[in-house]
């Protein structure tokens, strides 16, 4: 079992708990923002960060009064500035300001940036010891290995938000880690669950971030409609749980109302139930190990009548086996998915390239580079940088 979860509870503490929210302007950002504005007395805030919203951060701002306020694209530095004028809230811009700022002591960071562009000022947090209430799943899957020697180096704590990893977090007895056969991630499948290889074709993006259950980011819904979004979970998984990809199942259940399971060796199995919304573990990580309401809808299994499961299709889901091949492979295998799924994701966003040449251009590029052992932080960023370069190439070329 990994040493990133900690097995250990400590003292609730009656004190307001200073948060920092890396991507507050986002979707996990928002709803992280929701369920703070509710308890105003649970919270104080350290930084709110965003890339270029800053109409939102500027919003936000105002009403939370962090200690500080930053934005990650410097060209927006002036209308921060201006818009914060006169409130006290401290502003900055810039991708050393993002890393300065997540790396101030506070009780819990929220790391909720979006893709590997996280990775640097989550790495500031861990370094500074911080508890970190963990979404950014792309850090974990470009750079895991790494991010798990620092965060035993610095004595930090990785809280995991991704539903299923919450849900397994939540159930998981890390006291007697040989007791656990496997995990089980439960995936909806996303909208195109019963589209055949040929009408998947001519999806659109617009089909593709209209995720059937959840109210997500463009980048995660895409991920979800390809399925990349469970290959990046099951390396997520691999990382916070320390199993073997062959002890992490993927189990398609439409309904997303069993979050994820651990099977173990008695032949039990427990899981975490709720509605798919995000602010349940979200709610989980910033109240943990205690536990605060959330304005989420109950579940009514009797009014929901049926839950179905099926195995995934690896054939109409090829990301799936490729996420299998990177974790399998080690080495800078999961650095590469990660890069050119990004860049390729953002191809079909801006209409480059088609849905199902997402997985084919991931594909390619993985087989183009050579495989290699990632020592340091350098390593991984040299190989991020590569893909996304023979990524960036496939895309344009059509
Ligand atoms: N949404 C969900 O339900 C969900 C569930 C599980 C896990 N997650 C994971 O949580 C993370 C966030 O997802 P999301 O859906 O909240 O994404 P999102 O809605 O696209 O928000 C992304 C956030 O990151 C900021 N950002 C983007 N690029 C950045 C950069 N280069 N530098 C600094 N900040 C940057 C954005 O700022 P701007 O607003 O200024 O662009 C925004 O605040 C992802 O890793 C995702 O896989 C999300």
């Amino acid at each position: 079992m990994a040493v990133t979860l900690p097995s250990i509870r400590p003292q609730v503490s009656e004190a307001p708990r200073k948060i920092t929210v890396l991507g507050s302007t986002g979707s996990i950002g928002r709803n992280t923002v929701d369920l703070i504005e509710r308890n105003p007395e649970a919270f104080e805030i350290g930084a709110l960060t965003a890339h270029r919203n800053v109409a939102v951060l500027i919003e936000q701002a105002r009403r939370l009064q962090p200690s500080v306020a930053v934005v990650a694209d410097e060209s927006c530095y002036g209308e921060l500035k201006d818009g914060l004028a006169g409130t006290g809230v401290d502003v900055a811009a810039g991708r050393e300001a993002l890393i300065e700022a997540a790396g101030r002591p506070v009780d819990l960071v929220m790391a909720a940036i979006v893709g590997a562009a996280g990775l640097a000022p989550t790495l500031a947090a861990i370094r500074g010891g911080a508890t970190i209430a963990l979404a950014n799943k792309e850090t974990l899957v470009c750079a895991g290995a790494f991010m798990v020697s620092e965060v035993e180096r610095h004595g930090a704590t990785l809280l995991p938000v991704d539903s299923e990893h919450n849900a397994i977090f939540q159930v998981l007895e890390s006291h007697q880690p040989d007791a656990v056969e496997r995990v089980i991630l439960t995936a909806s499948g996303g909208p195109f669950r019963q589209f055949s290889k040929e009408e998947m074709t001519g999806v659109t993006p617009q089909q593709a971030v209209a995720h059937p259950n959840w109210d997500m980011g463009a980048k995660i819904s895409v991920d979800s409609a390809t399925m990349m979004n469970k290959g990046l979970e099951l390396i997520e998984a691999h990382h916070l749980f320390g199993l073997p990809e062959a002890r992490i199942d993927i189990l398609v259940h439409p309904q997303s109302i069993i979050h994820s399971m651990v099977a173990y060796v008695d032949g039990s199995v427990l899981a975490q139930l709720g509605q798919p919304d995000m602010r349940t573990p979200i709610a989980y990580a910033l109240a943990w190990p205690a536990r605060m309401a959330a304005p989420v809808e109950r579940l009514d299994l009797a009014s929901i009548g049926q839950s179905c499961f099926e195995a995934p299709d690896p054939v109409r889901f090829p990301a799936l086996r490729l996420a299998r091949w990177a974790l399998s492979m080690g080495g800078c295998a999961p650095t590469v998915l990660n890069a050119a799924n990004e860049v390729a994701v953002q191809g079909f966003l801006d209409g480059a390239n088609t849905f199902l040449g997402i997985a084919e251009i991931v594909e390619r590029v993985l087989e183009s580079i050579p495989e290699a052992a990632l020592g340091n932080l350098d390593d991984v960023l040299a190989v991020d940088r590569e893909a996304r370069r023979l990524a960036d190439r496939l895309v344009k070329s059509g």
